[in-house]
């Protein structure tokens, strides 16, 4: 069992990563009299009768559950009102707390749903997904979707105490297993070498079929301690938190193309192909041995991982031209009259924040995922 004290902001709060966290969690609640904790729950676990979850189900059957599908569905309004009438029916005190047992979406709900219900209550957040373990149940963003723009509506609220318990990915289905491995990846080519060349030696024991617990636990150790490092002190993204927004905004141009649903393109795949638009941006811009080991690496180690390279990748799916992308780019509400603001990374483990205002830098960029 590995503890990391986490400090984001003014919050502090423990982070347990083990192959068995969940009785730590149990421990943890029984803390609390009964009745001031309460579960919202991924639907998933609901009908699953995998024997991995046997102490989870006993957990659960000791308090109140609400069960929430996973997925777009429940990240809106409509979510947040269903929680928010079962909490006030159940009549959660104040200072009772609600445990997250689920993905992002799961975690971002109900974080959301913990610091406005009766201006906050206790949060726990137990993450089952790659994306959830690596990336979001850190940094204490919390949100929903709202008129088609994803967390919309949303605060920054810390939980009190955050469980990883890496078996829950030994369920998780491939392609969502690999979208937030992505989110790895994309930390370590910005800010830790050695860990980005780990992470390509390792990646047959992180392969969908193998999943071994101990690089797991490994992986998920680092990345929590890494995303703490950027958000630590910046937990409202003023300067080294968006160093984690590598690949981010060319992606939300392929993002912005294909809308909210995520069938077509995972935030983490869109994340891949903005993170080969980044590395070949800096190549074109400041052409060198380390920008074009850069743009070979991130090839190498996305295919991996099974991860798109070209947009054309994701079968069965129309795809954007060139054009449609770089008016996406220019449109994004976030550019500046200096442009638009991007992390580069200069050579693999460091990282600058420059704007770009080169139609043709970024045309090419783009150009560079097409087949
Ligand atoms: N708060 C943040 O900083 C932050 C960061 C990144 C992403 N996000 C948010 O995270 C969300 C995406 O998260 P996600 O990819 O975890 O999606 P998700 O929560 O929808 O989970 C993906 C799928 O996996 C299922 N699932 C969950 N746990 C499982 C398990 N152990 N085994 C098998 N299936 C399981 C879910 O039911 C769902 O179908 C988005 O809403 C995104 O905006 C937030």
């Amino acid at each position: 069992m590995t503890v990391i004290n986490a400090k984001v902001g003014s919050g502090k709060y423990p982070v347990l990563v083990s192959d068995n966290s969940i009785n730590e969690l149990i421990d943890f609640c029984d803390g609390y009299s009964q009745e001031n904790v309460v579960c919202i729950v991924d639907e998933f676990f609901k009908e699953n009768d995998n024997s991995l979850y046997n102490e989870l189900n006993i957990f659960l059957a000791k308090y109140k559950c609400l069960y929430l599908p996973g997925g777009l569905q429940s990240k809106g309004l409509e979510a947040y009102s269903l929680a928010m009438k079962w909490l006030l029916d159940i009549k959660l005190p104040r200072d009772g707390v609600i445990v997250a047992i689920g993905g992002g979406v799961i975690g971002d709900l109900s974080a959301f749903v913990a610091s406005t219900y009766m201006r906050g209550t206790g949060l726990v957040l137990v993450p089952t997904t790659t994306t959830s373990m690596i990336d979001s149940a850190i940094g204490g963003k919390t949100g929903i979707n709202f008129q088609d723009q994803v967390n919309a509506i949303g605060t920054y609220y810390n939980p009190k105490a955050v469980f990883m318990d890496v078996r829950f990915l030994l369920t998780l289905n491939t392609r969502d297993y690999f979208a937030g491995i992505c989110e790895a990846i994309k930390m370590s080519v910005t800010s830790d070498a050695a860990q980005a060349k780990k992470l390509l030696n390792n990646s047959t024991l992180l392969a969908s079929n193998n999943r071994e617990i101990a690089s797991l636990v490994d992986l998920v150790i680092w990345s929590t301690k890494i995303k703490l490092f950027h958000v630590g002190d910046d937990p409202n993204e003023k300067g080294i938190r968006l160093t984690l927004n590598y690949g981010h905004t060319f992606g939300q141009s392929i993002e912005t193309f294909y809308g909210l649903y995520q069938d077509h393109y995972r935030h983490g795949e869109a994340v891949a192909l903005g993170m080969i638009c980044a590395a070949s941006a800096i190549n074109s811009i400041n052409q060198s041995s380390l920008s074009s080991d850069l743009l070979d690496f991130t090839k190498k180690i996305l295919k991996q991982y099974n991860l798109p390279v070209l947009i054309s990748d994701q079968p069965d799916c129309l795809f954007p031209s060139v054009e449609v992308l770089v008016n996406n780019l220019i449109n994004d509400k976030k550019r500046t009259s200096q442009g638009n603001r991007f992390v580069l990374v200069p050579s693999i483990g460091t990282s600058i924040i420059q704007y770009i205002d080169n139609k043709k830098v970024i045309a090419s960029s783009f150009q560079s995922i097409m087949p």
